[in-house]
């Protein structure tokens, strides 16, 4: 675990490309070489190719790298990928084919029935389908993805229940602005609103729910057979998407149980102790005001997903919320972890 892999970011001047700069500053396994982007970026210094976003300034050993134009030839192996939706299909299918293993964020090949949608707490045997994707595309590279911001956190907060066998789920999400970029929703739209609409995210969140906390068949993934019905509203929080869950479980526990099923949750990346793995990946809050994203979205690394006010639904059974921070673990901490979780399976030797 100790050698040093050396990685790059498609898509590095984008928000979410910031975002991984941040999070693989002093990585203990990987060394960030290579920053890609558009042509209007490549040649240019990272420093003037972008405009820095996120809190403090851009690492001094990142600002002087030239950016490079993605397309295979000089990049390492490892390249993550932040890059925009409206590009991402073909380039990372150039990449892959290339030989490279692509950790994407992008929502391109999320659904296809051959590409992992990895939690690595919730799915990490999902990774058994990339010999079949090798083989129905002839790559030698690969591409593995994570979800969405918004279904990042429900994921984590449902994974701890999947042992009652969850039939009916519906939700409720509060988003952050991050989530849709920079600049995103324009300030006279979200100040001192609610906008309940973010275009193509409800379908987004219910499929790929059902598909994360579905099986792998051995030559397919076969979806949880659970009915998810998704509101997802955009918020004036700028980190952590909050998301509000009723939940229908068969197993009929008890609130006892659900708590300590929640209190236990423990994963692959915990056990292999990955190093981005936050220690509890499911923080139970006691308090009844809690979680909060100013409060509770950066704890954690921001890797954690936070519960609170778990309480019997006259609907469905139980309710619940979970807080998530959706750039870090809902964007480039979770491409970061799928990675590390990659590596310990030895796919990146
Ligand atoms: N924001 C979030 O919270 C979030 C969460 C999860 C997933 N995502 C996904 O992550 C991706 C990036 O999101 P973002 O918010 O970071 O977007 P963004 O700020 O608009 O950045 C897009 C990046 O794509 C690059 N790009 C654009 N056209 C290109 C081309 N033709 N060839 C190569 N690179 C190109 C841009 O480079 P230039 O600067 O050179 O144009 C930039 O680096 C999207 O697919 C998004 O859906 C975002």
């Amino acid at each position: 675990m100790q050698t040093r892999i050396e990685v790059g970011i498609l898509g590095a001047t984008g928000m979410v490309g910031q975002h991984f700069i941040k999070f693989l500053q002093g990585h203990p396994w990987f060394d960030l070489r290579w920053l890609g982007a558009s042509d209007r970026s490549a040649g240019k210094k990272y420093k003037d190719a972008m405009v820095w976003h996120s809190a403090g300034m851009t690492p001094d050993s990142i600002a002087d790298l030239t950016v490079e134009e993605c397309k295979p030839g000089n990049a390492p192996r490892l390249l993550f990928s932040a890059m925009d939706a409206s590009v991402a299909t073909d380039i990372e299918r150039a990449f892959a084919e290339a030989g490279h293993v692509v950790v994407s964020n992008s929502r391109n090949h999320r659904m296809e029935p051959d590409v992992p949608l990895l939690v690595p707490e919730i799915n990490p045997d999902h990774l058994k389908v990339i010999p079949l994707q090798q083989r129905n595309r002839g790559w030698k590279g690969q591409i593995v993805t994570n979800p969405n911001c918004s279904t990042i956190g429900l994921t984590m907060g449902l994974g701890p229940l999947k042992q009652f066998g969850i039939t009916k789920v519906l939700v409720t999400t509060m988003q952050a602005v991050s989530g849709a970029g920079y600049p995103g929703v324009a300030s006279m739209d979200i100040l001192g609103n609610v906008v309940p609409y973010i275009g193509g995210e409800e379908p987004k969140m219910e499929q790929e729910t059902q598909k994360i906390m579905g099986e792998f068949k051995g030559d397919r993934f076969e979806p949880l057979p659970a009915k998810v019905s998704a509101h997802c509203n955009r918020v004036a929080v700028i980190d952590g998407h909050t998301e509000t869950v009723s939940v229908e479980l068969a197993g009929n526990p008890g609130e006892a149980a659900i708590r300590e099923a929640f209190d236990s949750f423990s994963a692959v990346p915990q056990q292999r102790q990955l190093p981005s793995a936050p220690k509890h990946p499911v923080i139970y809050m006691h308090e009844t005001n809690r979680p909060q994203p100013r409060k509770d979205a950066e704890r954690e690394r921001g890797m954690a997903a936070f519960i609170g006010r778990l309480r019997p639904c006259p609907v469905l059974g139980y309710k619940f919320v979970v807080l998530s921070h959706n750039t870090i673990r809902g964007a480039a901490g979770a491409a970061v972890l799928n990675a590390e979780l990659m590596h310990s399976e030895g796919m990146l030797d």
